[in-house]
């Protein structure tokens, strides 16, 4: 299986992330700001990193199934801090495993990371959201929309 391969499926069978695109756009995702861990050759974790308003956000963060629970999903988002240069970085989530791995590397839940990058945010959600719809993923935008109470914004302001 290749990385664009891997990308693709894992992104299908995950529904807490964005939607799997098509072939092209996913490896320009894989050569663009994102981090990666092998093993061997395999691709097994995965993260993207953007400029949102004044933060770097990191999203997307997938570690492989037969891979979870042993440490991957720490040290992928250890390797995405070392690499970002931005000094506010912020990642949104529900998800308990790797809202334990943010707290344990320093993140702080924050309510409001300010006017700018929360505009941002919220024009970022709706366009996911029209781009769920019309990839008519329905499964995956009740998935999302269901627990959006309980999503935190964690944020690591000074590295
Ligand atoms: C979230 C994810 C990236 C975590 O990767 P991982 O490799 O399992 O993470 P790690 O093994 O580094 O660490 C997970 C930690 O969470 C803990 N954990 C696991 N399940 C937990 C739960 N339900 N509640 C609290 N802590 C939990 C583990 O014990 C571990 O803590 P430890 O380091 O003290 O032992 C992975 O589960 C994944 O790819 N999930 C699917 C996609 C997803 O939802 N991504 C997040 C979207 S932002």
């Amino acid at each position: 299986m290749d990385d664009v391969e891997w990308l693709l499926s894992t992104l299908s069978a995950e529904l807490e992330v964005r939607p799997p695109t098509s072939r092209r756009r996913e490896a320009r995702y894989l050569a663009g700001n994102c981090v990666k861990l092998y093993h061997g050759e395999r691709l097994i974790a995965y993260a993207e990193m953007r400029m949102v308003g004044r933060h770097m956000e990191i999203s997307t963060v997938l570690v492989d199934a037969k891979y979870r629970g042993q440490g991957k999903g720490k040290e992928l988002i250890k390797k995405a801090l070392k690499s970002i240069t931005c000094d506010k970085i912020l990642c949104c989530t529900k998800n308990p495993a790797m809202a334990k791995v943010l707290h344990d590397l320093g993140f702080t839940v924050k309510k409001w990371p300010g006017f700018y990058t929360y505009t941002i945010l919220s024009i970022n959600t709706l366009r996911r959201l029209f781009s769920m719809l019309l990839r008519f993923e329905f499964k995956r935008i009740w998935q999302q929309g269901k627990g959006i109470h309980t999503y935190d914004m964690f944020v690591i302001e000074e590295k």
